[in-house]
């Protein structure tokens, strides 16, 4: 079968590719000829997950998946969430979001948050939705060098290294992506 991940990012398709069977292949965005870059015009992470993913389904006619994923702080209420990526502007820069977040969390003693996966597998016989989440602690400093985005200030719960400190096998081990594409590897081998 032939399944869209909606994505260009290499690492992402390579990674869902080599744990499904061979039944499966996986295009990326630019193997079915859309260029365009895909609208996120949600207020929820399911919500730009399923955006993403149906278009590509309705407008290419070929089942697709389609991620997102966010930062929940619960002292937040639950920001920056959708808006993780630019939270701190357009310039979508780590560091600025990082230092917004710390300027945020200065009067809060409860640290509490967690990342969010959604994974979105539109066909055109079902629509399912898989999510992964990781629980954790937001620090009062960066540590680490690894990953990306708010990494250096997550502290994931029962560790004590912040996920910019783990190395890339060892966060994709727990991280809330792979959670959610575990989900959608066991769904789509029950399939057969
Ligand atoms: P995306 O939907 O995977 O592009 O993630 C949106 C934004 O959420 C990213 O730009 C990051 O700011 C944040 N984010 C998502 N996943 C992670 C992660 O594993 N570590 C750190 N930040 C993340």
């Amino acid at each position: 079968m032939r399944l869209c991940f909606a994505t260009n990012n290499q690492h992402k398709i390579k990674e869902v590719g080599a744990l499904l069977d061979s039944s499966y292949t996986i295009l990326s965005l630019s193997d079915i000829g859309c260029v365009e870059e895909l609208a996120e015009e949600q207020s929820t992470i399911p919500g730009n997950s399923f955006q993403k993913a149906n278009y590509v389904f309705q407008k290419y006619e070929v089942p697709c998946f389609a991620d997102d994923s966010g930062l929940e702080v619960d002292a937040l209420k639950g920001e920056p969430g959708v808006d993780s990526a630019h939270y701190a502007g357009p310039q979508r820069s780590f560091e600025d979001n990082m230092n917004l977040l710390l300027k945020n969390m200065a009067n809060h003693a409860h640290r509490g948050a967690q990342f969010k996966t959604v994974i979105t597998l539109v066909t055109s016989q079902t629509t399912q939705q898989f999510e992964g989440i990781l629980r954790g602690q937001i620090l009062y400093d960066k540590r680490g060098q690894g990953g990306f985005g708010y990494d250096p200030l997550f502290l994931p719960d029962g560790y004590d290294r912040t996920l910019a400190e783990m190395s890339l096998e060892e966060k994709n081990r727990i991280s809330h992506r792979s959670i959610a594409v575990a989900k959608l590897v066991e769904y789509l081998a029950g399939r057969h």
